[in-house]
Order: C-alpha cells, then sequence, then structure tokens
C-alpha cells in the first residue's frame, strides 16, 4: 500500500530543501553551444548524479564527444513496468546578458517565481522527478516499478553524444514508458499533458561573394552582394501568407483531423490576449490555420540569426565578401529532417544568383512525435497531474522540439508521457526564464503519484 500521507508530509517539510538544491544546479552555467563550458558541463552532471546516488539509485556516467550524459536506475520490480525519465542539464545561451534584471546564474525569486536560465527549461522540471523518486526513498518506501534515469548535456545543442551512445546503451534503457517533464501546462491553473511535439531541421546557410569586402561606390552594381543575395534566398523560402516553398515540402505532411480542429476550436484561446502577451500588433501565419494549429500542428520556417557586412557604429560602405543566416524548419509528422535537407539543397541552389556560392552546413534535426493518447499509461498520468495540480489537465500538442525522442522510441518502442510543468510565458531560451515556484512543487508532487498509477 501507498501511503500518500507519508509522501505528502515528507514533499511538504523539505520544500526549502527542494529549492535550494535547485537554486545549486542552477547555479551551474551549463551552456551547451558554448565550448568553453566544459568545466561546467562536467558539474552539472556529477551533480544530478550524485543526487540520484543519494536516492540508493545505481548511477554511471556514459562519456562520448561532449558533455556525459547521466544515467541511473532503481531496483527492478519483476511483473511491473518500467519507466525511463528523460531530461535535460544543459540550457542555452544567455544572450542578451543586459536584458535580465539579474544574473541569469544566480537564481532568485521573484513575485513567486524562481528566475534564472534553465529554471524551466530544463533543471527544474526534470529535477520534479529527481525530488519524487529521492522523497520514496527517503520515506523509506519501496518504489512500485523500475525507474531509470537519462539526463543528457546537449539537447539545446543536438544530442550529438546521445545519438551516438543510442544503439549501445538501448538494451540499458529498455523501458515501456517514457517520462518527459521539458514543456508547458496549457494555462496557469490548467495542467496539460502534450500528445504531439514538432520535430526540426536546423541549418546555417553562409553565402560567399567576393574574395574580401570591396567598396561599394567602387564595385556596387557590378557584382552580386552576398547579404542581398541571402535576403532573397530567405524570403522566397515562404509566401507571405506562409506557405513553405521547397519542392515537396508538404508531401508526408500528416494533416490535422477534424476531431482535433474542433477540440482545439473549443479551447478557448485568445488571439488577442496571445498578441498582447508577446508584444506584437498582429499575428500571421499560415492561411487557413488558427494559431494553435499553425503554433501546434503546421510546419515551419524561421530565421535565428544573421550574420556578416558591417554591423559596427556609424555607417561603412562597403559590399561584404559573406552573409550567412541561422535558419530552421520545424516539421510535423511525418517530415523528415533528412528528405527536408535534400529539399534544401536543391531549392537553395536554383535560386542562388550567379556571382555568389552558397553552402549549407546541416547542424542538427530531428523528427516530431506524437504520442499515443490512448495508451495505458496516459489514464495514470492523468489521474497524477490531476492530483498533484489540483486540476485535470487537457490534451494539447505543442510546438517546441525535443529532437531525440522520436530515435527513443523507435528505439525503445516504448510509448511517451510528455508532461509540461512550465508555461507559455517562462521566457524559455529568453532573459529573465522564469519557472513558477508552486509550479515546481505540484510537479515533484505529481511525480510522486506517477509512479504509483503507472504501476497499477
Ligand atoms: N524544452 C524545449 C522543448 C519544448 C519547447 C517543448 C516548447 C514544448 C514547448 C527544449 O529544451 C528545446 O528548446 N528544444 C529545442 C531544440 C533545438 C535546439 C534543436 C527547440 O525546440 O528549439
Ligand atoms: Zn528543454
Amino acid at each position: 500500500m501507498t501511503d500518500f500521507s507519508a509522501l505528502d508530509r515528507f514533499l511538504q517539510n523539505n520544500r526549502q530543501s527542494h529549492l535550494d538544491e535547485l537554486f545549486e544546479l542552477l547555479r551551474i552555467a551549463s551552456i551547451s553551444a558554448d565550448s568553453t563550458k566544459g568545466a561546467e558541463m562536467a558539474q552539472a552532471a556529477n551533480w544530478v548524479e550524485a543526487k540520484l546516488a543519494s536516492g540508493g539509485l545505481k548511477t554511471k556516467q556514459i562519456h562520448g564527444d561532449g558533455p556525459p550524459l547521466v544515467y541511473a536506475e532503481s531496483a527492478p520490480v519483476p511483473g511491473k513496468p518500467v519507466v525511463l525519465i528523460y531530461g535535460h542539464y544543459d540550457v542555452q545561451p544567455v544572450d542578451p546578458l543586459h536584458l535580465w534584471d539579474s544574473p541569469p546564474f544566480e537564481p532568485v525569486l521573484k513575485d513567486g517565481n524562481i528566475v534564472a536560465r534553465g529554471s524551466t527549461d530544463d533543471k527544474g522540471q526534470m529535477l520534479t522527478h529527481v525530488q519524487s523518486v529521492l522523497a520514496w526513498h527517503q520515506c523509506g518506501q519501496k518504489l512500485p516499478l523500475q525507474v531509470k534515469f537519462l539526463i543528457e548535456g546537449q539537447e539545446e545543442n543536438g544530442s550529438e553524444v546521445l545519438e551516438a551512445k543510442l544503439a549501445e546503451i538501448t538494451e540499458q534503457i529498455a523501458c515501456d514508458v517514457i517520462v518527459i517533464s521539458d514543456s508547458s501546462q496549457y494555462a496557469k491553473g490548467q495542467p496539460a499533458i502534450t500528445y504531439g511535439l514538432r520535430g526540426i531541421a536546423y541549418y546555417e546557410l553562409r553565402v560567399h561573394g567576393p574574395k574580401a569586402d570591396l567598396h561599394s561606390g567602387s564595385f556596387g552594381g557590378a557584382v552580386t552582394n552576398p547579404a542581398l543575395a541571402l535576403a532573397r534566398i530567405l524570403t522566397e523560402m515562404k509566401t507571405a501568407d506562409g506557405k513553405i516553398q521547397l519542392p515537396g515540402f508538404y508531401d508526408s505532411v500528416v494533416e490535422l483531423v477534424p476531431s482535433e480542429r474542433e477540440m482545439w476550436a473549443s479551447m478557448n484561446f485568445s488571439d488577442e490576449v496571445f498578441a498582447k502577451q508577446l508584444g506584437v500588433d498582429a499575428l500571421t501565419g499560415e492561411a487557413g490555420y488558427t494559431t494553435l494549429e499553425r503554433r501546434w500542428a503546421r510546419p515551419t520556417f524561421d530565421v535565428h540569426g544573421l550574420l556578416g557586412g558591417y554591423q559596427g557604429e556609424g555607417g561603412k560602405t562597403i559590399i561584404p565578401s559573406w552573409a550567412a543566416a541561422k535558419i530552421s524548419f520545424r516539421l510535423v509528422p511525418n517530415q523528415d529532417p533528412k528528405t527536408v535537407s535534400k529539399q534544401l539543397q536543391e531549392f537553395v541552389h536554383s535560386h542562388t544568383p550567379p556571382g555568389v556560392r552558397v553552402e549549407i552546413v546541416d547542424l542538427h534535426g530531428g523528427r516530431g512525435v506524437m504520442v499515443n493518447p490512448n495508451s495505458k499509461f496516459m489514464r495514470g498520468a492523468m489521474q497524477a497531474v490531476h492530483e498533484g495540480f489540483d486540476a485535470m489537465p487537457v490534451l494539447i500538442r505543442e510546438g517546441g522540439s525535443i529532437p531525440i525522442v522520436a530515435q527513443m522510441v523507435e528505439a525503445t518502442k516504448a510509448d511517451v508521457l510528455l508532461l509540461g510543468w512550465g508555461l507559455d510565458d517562462d521566457g524559455a531560451h529568453s532573459p529573465n526564464e522564469k519557472f513558477c515556484l508552486e509550479d515546481y512543487y505540484r510537479g515533484i508532487r505529481a511525480s510522486s503519484r506517477l509512479w504509483h498509477y503507472l504501476a497499477e
């Protein structure tokens, strides 16, 4: 018999230490995109491993060419499902630093929120599961099923180590269901279970022109300007009404089904409130689709950064010798990033003007994820979230990507539960990232119930 009251008492009595521990992890600047942060990546991995080991789990680190994977497992429980908890200890870069109200790696509590880089994405959310497993252990209760943890350090930057090691560790991570908290609730006070994530295909596009910057007076008008050529290629990639122009891009897109569209239409989503939240005066996107449909279930194309040419103060009249853009396509089932790469090659080469050369660097990608909303684990997850958050979760899809999940599902054949504790306005990847303190505690509580209900 599970003694929920002992668990609840324990969680109540340990609110402060649970917060202190999250703060400890948040103080480590584990930015996976920053190659100078090797020591911080190791420090974060060691911290997570030590925490899991303190709860009686068998742990180890798996080393490859990059930040280590942290693996841990509790004792097997014959006849019961095996759960794999996936999460990440790496975080996004912090720039622009001057827009932070407090230093990103000095966590503070502000207006009921934990403010720090990684608070919601994903250290805070990931740690809820670590704390709940430790709580069972510390209350002297035997976990009703085996849990395994796989916490990586490159989710935000291509998951290279995990991808390279996946075949080798497939047996070790064998499981019936993968639990991931690295997404969001539908709204404040309205928890959700996510049944779909978009995939992604990420590239750097480099346009090379003259061998050196040229005086634009002497040479302008006579050569192709790489920045302008790049701009033209980028704008031709998507029409004004949001249709992507790569040949064959929509061929494998799984269309929304009417019941899904009806369900989302009834979700009380306000374009007006949303636009206001983002500080824009209009929402735009693919013609024929609502905002939720565009964000959750339609592919798109975006530019993340532009490089090249003169960036300093005042004016400088040059034709830059090169220009580049960081770009990505968000993908939906059943699009494949590899196919998109081929389509992008074809499109770019047929749209490159004479006088410049374009290079496409394939950074990383992953397919989208669709969860079976009728899996045998869904009901238990609903119940656990309900008890943790004091509200019945709704089913949603989300637009973000956890690129390695599709491959993990393929390798393990397991079901997936995407239990997001964050909020849309947490500022993930932005300055002043936050995670609601109470949602941290609710997440731990929901997680503590989850092991019980998944074992039933
Ligand atoms: N936690 C996010 C994924 C996410 C975001 C899920 C929003 C649901 C809603 C994850 O850490 C992330 O940001 N992933 C990146 C992957 C990319 C860097 C390859 C993303 O989606 O941009
Ligand atoms: Zn994340």
